[in-house]
């Protein structure tokens, strides 16, 4: 039975990975849980597990939490660039890593990735289109991916200057933290898994396609040389992807399976109009250097102030769009300069937020 750190425990990633324990889907034992500042006291008690509110933590605090919790495998259910100093530490620590949190991905890129092989971590994505893609790519290679979007709440909505913060976190298929729900209304979230594809599997932007498919049951989709396209089918529900990553054996039944009798499946383009960011994520790869940081940085930054109310759905690409333009440059080499750099970006947006 594997150790598991879980790291962003009171989330909608984290929850979904303790039920999935509790429920016995995945066959570990609990021996660490991280929140920034949530109580964690009853999950404590329930697991018999050390505890950490990382709020005012320093990085060396941090660290030696995660070191006395003597983990197998950690899941990174962090929201936000934040995850990366976690996925850092976890990566200097020799500890595998269940990704969830996929900023630390398009933060880190080609340095994250080197470290954790020279280190010999394992990185096992936990988003659902990455996860598909992962296991998809075990038994053979790719020569496009297919990304699949649910398109959101404003799929088949005209207009999207009045959108209110209630509309936008109403989401058709996954339930999910408020980011990543603002995200996947703007299709913010789709922009971050390509460059997250990009990155992984060493797929440039030519070769990664986004279609949008309202029932969230397939995944993704690989196309191999021959032609033939392979895809991972399931219900819009985390606990496989989370389970796969975790326990790689996995041998109990994480989701019912589907019954294609009562399948109907559609799929279609997406508007590049009306869905900036998408179009923006495409241009962060293409032209590389560190727009893929600025990328994600002001999108952070947007989407707080857009749920504060303090700017409109559509100042969200205006605003990401002018911070890559004003921040493009090279791409930094080391963990911290990309973090340095992420923190700029971020108060760059914040600043042009204020301005509107
Ligand atoms: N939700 C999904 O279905 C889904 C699917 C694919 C990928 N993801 C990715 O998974 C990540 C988590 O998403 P989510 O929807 O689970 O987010 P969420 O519901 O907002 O939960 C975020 C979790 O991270 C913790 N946290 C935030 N900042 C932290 C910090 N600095 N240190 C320690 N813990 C911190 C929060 O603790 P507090 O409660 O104390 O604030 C909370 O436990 C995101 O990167 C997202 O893109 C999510």
């Amino acid at each position: 039975m594997a150790n598991l750190l879980i790291l962003g425990a009171t989330g909608s990633i984290g929850s979904t990975a303790i039920n999935a324990v509790r429920n016995k889907i995945i066959d570990s034992r609990i021996t660490g849980l991280v929140s920034y500042s949530s109580d964690l006291s009853e999950l404590g008690k329930e697991f018999r597990c050390p505890t950490l509110k990382a709020e005012g933590c320093s990085r060396e605090e941090i660290r030696s939490f995660i070191r006395n919790a003597k983990p197998d495998i950690a899941l990174n259910g962090v929201a936000g660039t934040d995850g990366l100093i976690y996925t850092d530490i976890l990566i200097d620590e020799g500890i595998d890593i269940a990704l969830a949190n996929k900023e630390s991905i398009v933060l880190g890129g080609r340095s994250i990735l080197n470290k954790a092989k020279e280190h010999d971590v394992r990185i096992i994505p936990v988003d659902s289109e990455h996860s598909a893609i992962y296991n998809l790519l075990k038994e053979r290679k790719a020569e496009r991916l297919i990304l699949t979007a649910s398109g959101g709440p404003f799929y088949d909505r005209k207009d999207l200057s009045s959108v209110s913060v209630e509309e936008a976190l109403q989401h058709p298929t996954w339930k999910m933290g408020k980011k990543i729900t603002i995200d996947s209304a703007t299709l913010a979230n789709k922009g971050l898994e390509v460059i997250e594809a990009s990155y992984l599997f060493s797929v440039d932007a030519e070769n990664i396609d986004v279609v949008i498919h309202r029932q969230s049951i397939v995944h993704s989709a690989i196309q191999t040389e021959d032609g033939a396209v392979y895809a991972l089918l399931s219900p819009p529900d985390m606990t496989l992807p989370i389970a796969m990553a975790i326990d790689p054996e996995l041998s109990s039944k994480a989701v019912a399976p589907l019954s294609f009798r009562d399948l109907s499946l559609t799929f279609s383009a997406w508007d590049e109009k009306r869905f900036p960011m998408l179009s923006l994520a495409y241009r962060a790869i293409r032209e590389g250097g560190n727009l893929p940081i600025a990328y994600c940085a002001a999108d952070e930054a947007c989407v707080n102030a857009f749920l504060n109310n303090r700017i409109s759905f559509m100042d969200i690409p205006a605003i990401v769009q002018e911070t890559m333009e004003r921040c493009k440059g090279t791409e930094p080499s080391s963990i911290d300069e990309i973090l340095d750099e992420a923190r700029s970006f971020h108060q760059m947006a914040e600043t042009l937020c204020l301005s509107r």
